[in-house]
């Protein structure tokens, strides 16, 4: 079938919104008729380092719209539902199996090599290959293939442009904090950086009755924002020494934290502001080499772990997070701006720039 979708090409080149010829859906397969798509700080890396050799293609992996066709195989959608789009995992793997999905042994041939994983295109342009199948969805564009493993149904009374996130800026934020550290009630936990992924940790921190929770950004309006969101101090790292900003706050330091900026001096710095058997999640993506503090982490006694997804299983916490927000317990909203699907360039710059928190582009048709 004819859609639209905005193709990148290029690291350098902006997108280039364009008709194109979408598969009829496979047996395993979902066609979803995309309502809105979020982007994340994920889709700006992968454009600007996407390789050559599987350009052109089309990216976009907070996809959220309704079904319109599903393969003779699909027993978990059906025409109509309400869908939110996440990353796809195998369910039968090691990890599948013990509930750590996104550490799927195939996670990366199923979301990430530009294709299907028996090597075919799901899209054309002018009878050439177009690459996709990003996070099992490319969902820039007005309809895409996504699979049972991770399409989740919603409901309709959630509006999708608020949806569109869950399925991985706010489950991976979220996740963190409630499936991975786990901060009890007299916990302090520091958030570096206060974007989608940082305040949706700092959100539920909130949620989960945190006493303390710190944000640190260099953006005014985020560190505003996070105090909105339930942040009870923020720190400018620009404005001076953040360890002892985050001590003053915590006395011996934060005793959980989460990195989302994926910058080698503040991950040193938030190692530093653990408190002694602190732990540090390290969720920021593409961390280039560096002289990580060992001396601290030894004599600390600190734990360092990566975090894919928030470690969450789609069909389980995606409608946790959709009843979080029923409650108003998760209010997305403060952190979303829409913008039409052929502004997705501004929608870029201004997620790059630090206006906009969370762009969600809409109008996909
Ligand atoms: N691990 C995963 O599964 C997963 C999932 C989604 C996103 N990510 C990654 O998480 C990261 C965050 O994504 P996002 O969408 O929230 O991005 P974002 O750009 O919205 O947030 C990053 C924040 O870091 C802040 N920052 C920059 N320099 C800083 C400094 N020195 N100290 C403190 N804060 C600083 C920025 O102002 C910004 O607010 C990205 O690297 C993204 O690729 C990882
Ligand atoms: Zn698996
Ligand atoms: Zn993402």
């Amino acid at each position: 079938m004819k859609i639209r979708a905005a193709i990148s090409a290029s690291a350098a080149a902006p997108f280039e919104i364009a008709e194109v010829e979408l598969d009829e859906p496979r047996g395993d397969e979902v066609l979803v008729e995309l309502r809105a798509v979020g982007v994340c700080h994920s889709d700006l890396t992968m454009k600007a380092v996407w390789p050559d050799a599987i350009s052109p293609i089309v990216l976009g992996h907070e996809g959220a719209g309704v079904v319109l066709a599903v393969g003779a195989d699909v027993t978990r959608a059906r025409p109509g539902d309400h869908v939110v789009l996440s990353y796809r995992s195998c369910g039968s793997c090691p990890e599948c199996t013990t509930g750590h999905r996104p550490y799927c042994r195939d996670f990366r041939t199923l979301n990430g090599i530009g294709t299907r994983p028996d090597g075919s295109a799901t899209m054309r342009r002018n009878g050439s290959r177009l690459y996709g199948s990003f996070f099992g969805q490319s969902s820039f564009a007005s309809h895409a293939l996504a699979y049972e493993s991770n399409v989740v149904v919603v409901g309709d009374e959630i509006d999708p442009v608020v949806a569109a996130p869950l399925g991985c800026g706010v489950q991976t934020g979220a996740g963190t904090v409630l499936n991975v550290l786990a901060p009890p009630p007299d916990a302090s936990l520091a958030v570096f950086g206060a974007g989608g992924v940082g305040l949706s940790a700092v959100m539920a921190a909130f949620a989960s009755g945190v006493r303390t929770i710190i944000a640190v950004d260099p953006v005014a309006s985020r560190r505003q924002l996070a105090t909105e969101l339930g942040a009870t101090g923020t720190i400018d790292p620009a404005a001076g020494d953040v360890v002892e900003g985050v001590r003053r706050l915590t006395g011996a330091g934060a005793t959980h934290a989460v990195d989302t900026t994926a910058k080698g001096a503040v991950i040193n710095t938030a190692i530093k502001a653990l408190a002694p058997l602190g732990t540090l999640a390290l969720v920021g993506i593409r961390i280039p080499d560096f002289a990580m503090d060992v001396q601290s982490v030894m004599s600390g006694g600190k734990t360092i772990r990566g975090v894919i997804e928030g470690d969450a299983a789609p069909h389980e916490f995606i409608p946790r997070l959709v009843e979080l927000h029923a409650q108003g317990r998760l209010p997305l909203e403060k952190l979303i701006r829409r913008y039409d699907f052929g502004d997705i360039d501004v929608a870029f710059a201004d997620a790059a720039n630090g206006r906009t928190v969370k762009p969600v582009l809409t109008q996909m048709n």
